[in-house]
């Protein structure tokens, strides 16, 4: 099953965001710029099918399926130029093709942990996916007690004038991992105005991350005795 996180921003959404691109009044720029939006969301779609399939094939063969669910989202324009500040980059369409790796990104979430390997290593071995950064937060969780295995991957898309290469993003997690995240996001994000409030529960939501991850560990631990 694969959720829309996001609405994908339509022709006019992406339009009224475009201010900001150096060029954007010259057609050429613009038109650049929606050909790889849509050339990135193709690519999230190829990763998200081979996903699906990988998944199917490990239903049929193990009666058992690695994959709880998937989400996808495109980055909003807004949010494009937003982190082509950060990394103070020219807002241009040359940085957001050379620099910007998670145009399109996919969440995979698993029902256990060893199925965060099985998927990675599965689609990572296929014949035309190149794997382009590997972020191992699992285990080496971030100082916020995050934890998830993050790839970009390069996919070609097939398009009117030949093969490209795409690069999506990929956050692969399990119930547990995705459980904490969205829960801790969300509390980050209602005490925006003042971080401190989140950095006083900082050991506690570390704790928890840590918890989750034990429990995780010994509901596996059951499964594998029952499925033996
Ligand atoms: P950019 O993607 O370029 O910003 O840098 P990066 O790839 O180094 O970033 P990172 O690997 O930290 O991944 C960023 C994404 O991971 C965020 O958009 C979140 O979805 C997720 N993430 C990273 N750290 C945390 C965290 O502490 N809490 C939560 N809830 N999510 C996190
Ligand atoms: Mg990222």
């Amino acid at each position: 099953m694969i959720l829309q996180r996001d609405n994908i921003p339509n022709l006019d959404q992406i339009s009224s965001q475009m201010g900001e691109l150096v060029g954007a009044e010259t057609t050429e720029e613009f038109r650049k710029f929606i050909a790889y939006y849509q050339q990135c969301q193709a690519g999230a779609n190829e990763i998200g099918t081979k996903l699906d399939n990988l998944d199917s094939e490990y239903q049929m063969r193990d009666n058992h399926n690695p994959i709880h669910h998937m989400e996808t989202r495109m980055k909003a324009p807004a949010s494009l130029f937003k982190k082509l500040d950060k990394k103070q980059l020219p807002k241009t369409f040359d940085s957001i093709h050379d620099h910007i790796l998670d145009v399109a990104g996919i969440r995979v979430i698993t029902n256990y942990l060893s199925d965060i390997d099985t998927v990675a290593d599965a689609l990572t071995s296929q014949s035309d996916i190149t794997v382009l950064k590997r972020k191992d937060y699992i285990n080496h969780p971030k100082p916020s007690g995050y934890r998830s295995l993050h790839l970009v991957v390069s996919v070609p898309v097939f398009r009117t004038d030949g093969p490209v290469d795409t690069p999506v993003e990929i956050q692969l997690r399990t119930v547990g991992m995705d459980m904490w995240a969205s829960l801790e996001h969300k509390l980050r994000y209602k005490t925006d105005v003042d971080p401190d409030k989140v950095v006083k529960y900082g050991d506690q939501l570390r704790g928890y991350a840590k918890e989750l991850n034990g429990i995780e560990t010994n509901l596996q631990t059951i499964f594998k005795k029952l499925q033996d």
